[in-house]
């Protein structure tokens, strides 16, 4: 019990020389006081302010000040004082440090701000017989939406000029850094949606990170799973299934329909494949004569599109045999799919559109066109995207930008 002891003797002396503070009237401190203070201990938290305190008291006297502080820390060496918006319980033993909890205003060292209702984010400041509320920071979320309120919560008060890292929700970035102005107010930001790959970049971010990301695409009014790559290469979507386009390497012979393998090939004729398809949100729209992401053998052949030749050394007039140049699309797990108004014109000489079939869930749209004279066939006219109303890729297929801080992404 002799160190209980002592260490209440060295308290009462630290009251003593705490009190060097100019308070009016009765400076008696109430039982209540000595029971809302811990010697030798600290609470660990986050401080939300620091105070150079002139003693004890001052400390004391500093938190009721702040309309947040519910407790403090002070160092009976450095007379440090840190002022904490919560009373936790969490702490650890700091022989030079007593925790003081401030669960009231009511007590004569506050002054004119004795109970006072400051707002949140304010300090009461003692002004004669009358005191005011001096705004120090920024308390609680802005109200705007999709910002990330665990950030704002991380700190019950904000200083002003500090800034609040990943203000806005994963997917989304400030139009301007969230930083507490001096009226107490957050900056006027707003949180927008990543709308493309190259947004990468507003966060600083030098957008090399390949891979599938969380797009919003403004027109379709949701996020559609894309495919960015390193720089500002535009986006892609990758296909899942078979997306296969070709006009074959034979020519037809009009009237008998042997097919005899032309080579050289014609410059028509060839079979591609593609992995990933190139896409334009704005216009809702496959590139299809993007082949970053694709294979072909002999001559490349646009996403949509088929042909077929008729041997034209033989005959003029329009053959009857069957049209062989083929496509297959199949954007089945893409969460997206090709519009149902989309039709196709021929191309070529004597080229025809013959039967095109859509699955049910219009995944998939296989067609056979080609030519009765010459070297000809099909493609589509707009190769129109919409959502999947069927189906969306799982959240975790790819990832969500996140924006630290304009100019820091992470
Ligand atoms: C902490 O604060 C709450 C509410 O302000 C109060 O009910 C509680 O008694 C306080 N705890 C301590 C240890 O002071
Ligand atoms: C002030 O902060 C406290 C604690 O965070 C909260 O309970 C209270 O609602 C806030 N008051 C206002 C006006 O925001
Ligand atoms: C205190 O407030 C009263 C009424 O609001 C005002 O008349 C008086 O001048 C103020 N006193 C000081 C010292 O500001
Ligand atoms: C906040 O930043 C502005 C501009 O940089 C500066 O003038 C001002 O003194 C700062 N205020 C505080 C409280 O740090
Ligand atoms: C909010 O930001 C924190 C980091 O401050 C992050 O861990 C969390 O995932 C973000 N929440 C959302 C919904 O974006
Ligand atoms: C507070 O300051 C910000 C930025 O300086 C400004 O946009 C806003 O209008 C101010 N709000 C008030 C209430 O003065
Ligand atoms: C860009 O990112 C890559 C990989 O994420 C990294 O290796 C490189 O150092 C970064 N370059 C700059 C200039 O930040
Ligand atoms: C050309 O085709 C027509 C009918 O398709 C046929 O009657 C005619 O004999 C053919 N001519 C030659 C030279 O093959
Ligand atoms: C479409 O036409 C091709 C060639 O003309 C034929 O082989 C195929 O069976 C036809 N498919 C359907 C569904 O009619
Ligand atoms: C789409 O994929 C699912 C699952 O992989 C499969 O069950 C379905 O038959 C496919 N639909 C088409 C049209 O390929």
């Amino acid at each position: 019990m002799g160190s209980k002891r002592e260490a209440i003797f060295r308290f009462m002396f630290w009251v003593s020389v705490g009190t060097g503070v100019p308070v009016e009237g009765n400076m008696c401190l109430k039982p209540e006081f000595y029971q809302n203070m811990r010697i030798g201990e600290k609470l660990l938290e986050e401080p939300m302010a620091f105070y150079q305190a002139g003693g004890l008291l001052d400390c004391y006297r500093q938190c009721g000040f702040y309309s947040l502080c519910q407790s403090c820390n002070y160092d009976v060496k450095t007379h440090q004082c840190e002022l904490l918006a919560s009373n936790n319980t969490i702490t650890e033993q700091v022989v030079n440090n007593i925790i003081m909890d401030v669960p009231n205003r009511h007590g004569q060292l506050f002054g004119s701000c004795k109970n006072h209702l400051c707002p949140n984010n304010t300090v009461c400041r003692v002004e004669g017989p009358n005191h005011s509320c001096v705004v120090v920071g920024c308390h609680g979320n802005p109200d705007i939406q999709n910002v990330n309120i665990t950030s704002f919560d991380a700190k019950p008060l904000w200083l002003v000029n500090e800034t609040v890292m990943y203000a806005c929700e994963a997917g989304y970035y400030p139009s301007l850094d969230a930083t507490c102005s001096r009226n107490g107010t957050w900056s006027p930001f707003q949180c927008i949606p990543f709308t493309g790959c190259e947004k990468r970049s507003v966060c600083g971010g030098n957008a090399t990170a390949e891979g599938e990301f969380w797009i919003f695409v403004v027109k379709m009014d949701s996020w559609v799973k894309t495919y960015c790559l390193s720089g500002n290469n535009g986006e892609h979507v990758t296909l899942h299934d078979i997306n296969t386009f070709s006009t074959p390497i034979f020519v037809k012979h009009p009237t008998t329909c042997v097919q005899v393998q032309k080579d050289p090939v014609l410059t028509d004729m060839g079979y591609t494949a593609f992995q990933k398809v190139r896409v334009t949100f704005s216009k809702e729209r496959i590139d299809g004569d993007r082949f970053r992401y694709s294979n072909s053998n002999f001559n490349k052949q646009n996403f949509g599109s088929a042909g077929d030749c008729v041997d034209n050394d033989v005959n003029d007039t329009d053959s009857d045999c069957g049209l062989i140049g083929r496509f297959v699309i199949n954007t089945n797990g893409t969460g997206l799919r090709i519009k149902s108004s989309v039709t196709w014109e021929t191309w070529g000489v004597g080229g025809r559109v013959g039967n095109i079939t859509r699955s049910q869930d219009g995944h998939r749209i296989e067609g056979y066109c080609g030519s009765v004279v010459g070297c000809g066939g099909c493609r589509p006219t707009e190769l129109l995207i919409e959502l999947d109303p069927n189906y969306k890729p799982p959240l975790d297929s790819a990832a969500i930008f996140q924006c630290k801080t304009l100019g820091n992404s992470n």
